[in-house]
């Protein structure tokens, strides 16, 4: 096949393969999403909203960030009372959810808002920029490497990051497990199976994954690095990372035979990576199972696991629900739809989850986790 989408882009990719014989998918991933200036997320071209090519729920309605804040203030009352204290996100892409976040916290929690330093971690210089405007009238740090942060005593959050990470692709045939590489041929491209790397072998092994025959899956290595640079980095507090994904024993089942791999362009989906390069998003599904398990060996504790649905709710989404169906106007009931949006089984609210990881705090309770999901394999973190 060809590759299609930013000429110059596809050419950097093939003088790469050409160069050395063959690239690996993540590296493929990495040029298509983050390469300077013209990957997916460092490019100037509108991705998330109505204009783009997904939306997240901070995008949908403020009340994802208004009940976060609320769940952010919570800690503070708790744990950090009179103390300054930091929040961090992770990729905050367009700054939407930070703004609903600050905005909740200037207006409802002034004591929290005092004792707050907020630093915002983006990569793509297109997205600071936006962020730089969106968040104009808040104290807000950029930084556009986490491993900039200093010690953190506080919280550290993400939506949908850890999804946007460049991943291996792995392929198990005849009972041995390999790597994907891209390479050329006669103008096309092919998939070719490689030895798998050590690192990526060592994954499968220390996560005891047992992937079935004749399955192609993904392994997010920088989602293990990522999770161990934020365990390294927090001295007390929490880690709130909102993404889609599963536990290990969901993510592998033989009906997920392809795997998870996604790209989105103009809120539609397909599978075909090779195409629209830079134009499109390429994510793949969260395993919750590693950052708990590479987490803990940087000293996070598992707090808790569930979803969007029950996240919200425990939060008084219901309450608001409740408010806006009283008030009874035009307005109010398509707040409440979008809302219900939010939280819908079997979309938004079940697809979403919240991981809830912490260090240096003794039996922390958190209001979002009073009532969670059924402990089935999709929510259950096992043991390794
Ligand atoms: C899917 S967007 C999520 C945007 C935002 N959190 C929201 O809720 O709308 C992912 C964002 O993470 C950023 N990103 C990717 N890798 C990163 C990294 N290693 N450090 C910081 N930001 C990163 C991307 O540039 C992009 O802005």
């Amino acid at each position: 096949m060809k590759l299609s989408g930013k000429k110059e882009l596809i050419d950097i990719v093939l003088n790469d393969i050409k160069k050395r014989g063959g690239i690996s998918f993540k590296d493929f991933m990495d040029y298509a999403l983050y390469y300077p200036s013209l990957g997916y997320y460092t490019c100037d071209k509108e991705k998330i909203g109505g204009y783009g090519d997904f939306f997240t729920s901070s995008e949908l309605d403020p009340v994802f960030g208004q009940l976060l804040a609320k769940q952010f203030n919570e800690i503070y009352l708790n744990y950090f009372k009179g103390k300054k204290i930091k929040l961090v996100e992770l990729g905050s892409g367009k700054g939407v959810l930070a703004f609903d976040i600050l905005n909740e916290i200037k207006t409802n929690y002034p004591e929290f808002y005092e004792n707050l330093e907020f630093i915002s971690v983006e990569k793509s210089p297109f997205h600071i920029q936006h962020q730089q405007k969106v968040l104009n009238g808040f104290n807000v740090k950029w930084l556009e490497s986490i491993e900039d942060l200093e010690d953190i005593e506080g919280i550290v959050y993400s939506n949908e990051l850890f999804d946007a990470l460049p991943v291996h692709l792995i392929k198990k045939k005849n009972g041995k497990i390999y790597e994907i590489y891209l390479n050329e041929k006669d103008g096309e491209i092919v998939e070719e199976l490689r030895e798998i790397s050590e690192d990526v072998l060592t994954y499968i092994k220390e996560l005891k994954i047992d992937i079935p025959e004749g399955m192609t899956t993904e392994v997010n290595l920088l989602a293990k690095d990522l999770i161990q640079t934020i365990g390294q980095k927090l001295k007390k507090g929490f880690v709130f990372t909102v993404d889609y994904g599963y536990p290990s024993k969901e993510l592998y089942k033989p009906y997920r035979m392809k795997g998870t791999l996604l790209c989105y362009y103009k809120h539609t989906y397909n599978e075909n990576f090779y195409e629209n390069i830079g134009f499109q998003d390429i994510t793949s599904h969260v395993n919750f199972s590693a950052l708990v398990y590479y987490g803990k060996k940087a000293g996070l504790e598992f707090t808790g696991f569930t979803d969007q649905a029950h996240f919200l709710i425990n939060l008084g989404l219901g309450d608001i629900m409740i408010q806006l169906q009283e008030k009874g106007d035009s307005k109010s009931f398509e707040r409440i739809n979008r809302l219900k949006t939010l939280i819908l089984p079997k979309g938004m609210g079940e697809k979403f989850k919240i991981l809830i990881q912490h260090k240096n705090i003794k039996n922390p309770i958190l209001s979002g986790l009073k009532i969670i999901p059924p402990q089935n394999d999709r929510y259950k973190i096992e043991e390794i």
